[in-house]
């Protein structure tokens, strides 16, 4: 859907013309993953897909949500003053928790609105199309209600969102990078300290190839949350010893000098990627800076070899897509992104050799996994925006 044919479904919906259009991005991350809970840092940047919203003023109270992709749910509608969460409002519950948040941080929402959502991030892809809804609907309130909000203060009602309102224990990466995503831009972000530096993605004569396993992650959240506790347990024993508030803080050294501590193979190796990772993406910033693509690239590689055999997220299905990937010419290095266990994967390709990796790859996934593969080349895009319709209807 091109946004002409948005604004023309919210006429169709709503038999009203839309007052105003927006985008928000999803994202992926080139590396530092599951360090986000554990005090460390990433290396994240939004992608020019994402998700549209047409937007129209009401007199009333009532809010009437209807998403194109989900046609079947039909228009859902919600008043002002009931946005508890609740199970049959489905997706919409993602822009009713950013409204109740808002509200709650004690901003006033004085009207209801009807909007109409369509997104083209694939679905259940790890490419959070969640982070990208939140902020979606925050940077629309704060544009139409004057609200005056700091993008980094919509950022965090992203993740309170998730954690509070949803019930997914994620940390701070999505909704970041979703919220302040630059284009041709990474963010390297601290999540200790929330301290955050833009860094230019020159990749020469490469680009960034998104590979989707086309596996959604049924598993994925309860598998995030036990890693996530794993990762607490591990820092707890770590504790009784060290003086550190998140695995975040440790190096390479002191990890393994005081690991003992832990002693249980598994808290051992989920502890190790978390401390492994953090410093790998420090790394690899300072390779990307110095243009060293090929430290750069081992590096990443040597993200997803940590996330298979230390974190235990990967599964077959990415496991074969980097796998693949690794063998292709003119590949400098690839990895899984987001929670794992499916979603999707990222490889650094040269542009001369992408049709022939994406033939190669996709043939070794097809028969491997019996069902297709996707691919999309990555643009690294800005953060949440209006787009004129003025401009649409030219
Ligand atoms: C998901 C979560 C993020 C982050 C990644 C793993 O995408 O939402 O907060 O933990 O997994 O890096």
């Amino acid at each position: 859907m091109d946004t002409k044919e948005i604004l023309q479904g919210y006429q169709d919906i709503f038999n009203e013309t839309a007052e105003k259009l927006f985008f928000s991005p999803g994202r992926i991350n080139l590396i530092g993953e599951h360090t986000d809970y554990n005090g460390g840092n990433v290396f994240p940047c939004a992608i020019s897909l994402g998700t549209y919203a047409a937007f129209g003023n009401r007199d009333d109270e009532t809010i009437q949500m209807y998403s194109a992709n989900l046609p079947d749910t039909g228009i859902i509608s919600v008043t002002l003053d009931d946005l508890t969460y609740k199970k049959e409002d489905n997706w919409s519950n993602y822009l009713k928790g950013m409204i109740y948040l808002i509200q709650q941080a004690g901003y006033k929402i004085d009207h209801g609105f009807n909007i109409y959502v369509h997104g083209n991030l694939p679905d259940g892809a790890g490419l959070s199309s969640s982070a990208s809804i939140e902020l979606l609907m925050g940077n629309i309130l704060n544009d139409v209600f004057q609200l005056g909000i700091d993008q980094i203060d919509l950022v965090k009602m992203g993740q309170q969102n998730e954690n509070k309102y949803i019930g997914v224990n994620s940390g701070i990466m999505d909704e970041f990078a979703v919220g302040m995503g630059k284009k041709d831009q990474a963010i390297l972000l601290d999540t200790n300290t929330m301290e955050y530096h833009y860094a230019p993605v020159e990749l020469g004569d490469h680009v960034i190839v998104i590979m989707n396993t086309n596996k959604q992650r049924a598993l994925a959240d309860s598998k995030y949350n036990e890693r996530r506790s794993q990762c607490e347990q591990a820092l707890a024993l770590l504790q009784t010893k060290l003086n550190i508030k998140s695995l975040g803080e440790l190096s390479i050294d002191e990890f393994d000098r005081n690991s003992y501590l832990i002693n249980d193979d598994i808290l051992i190796r989920r502890a190790r990627h978390a401390v492994f990772e953090n410093q790998r993406t420090l790394k690899a910033i300072k390779y990307l800076k110095e243009n060293n693509l090929t430290e750069f690239g081992k590096l990443v590689n040597a993200s997803h070899i940590s996330l298979h055999y230390d974190y235990e997220v990967t599964g077959v299905e990415l496991d074969t897509l980097v796998e693949a990937a690794w063998q292709q010419d003119g590949v400098l290095g690839a990895r899984m992104v987001g929670a794992g266990f499916g979603g999707c994967a990222i490889a650094f390709v040269q542009k001369d050799q992408v049709e022939s990796f994406k033939k190669n790859v996709g043939q070794i996934y097809q028969e491997k996994i019996g069902y297709k593969a996707d691919f999309y080349i990555a643009e690294i895009a800005d953060g949440p925006s209006e787009i004129k319709i003025s401009e649409v209807e030219k």
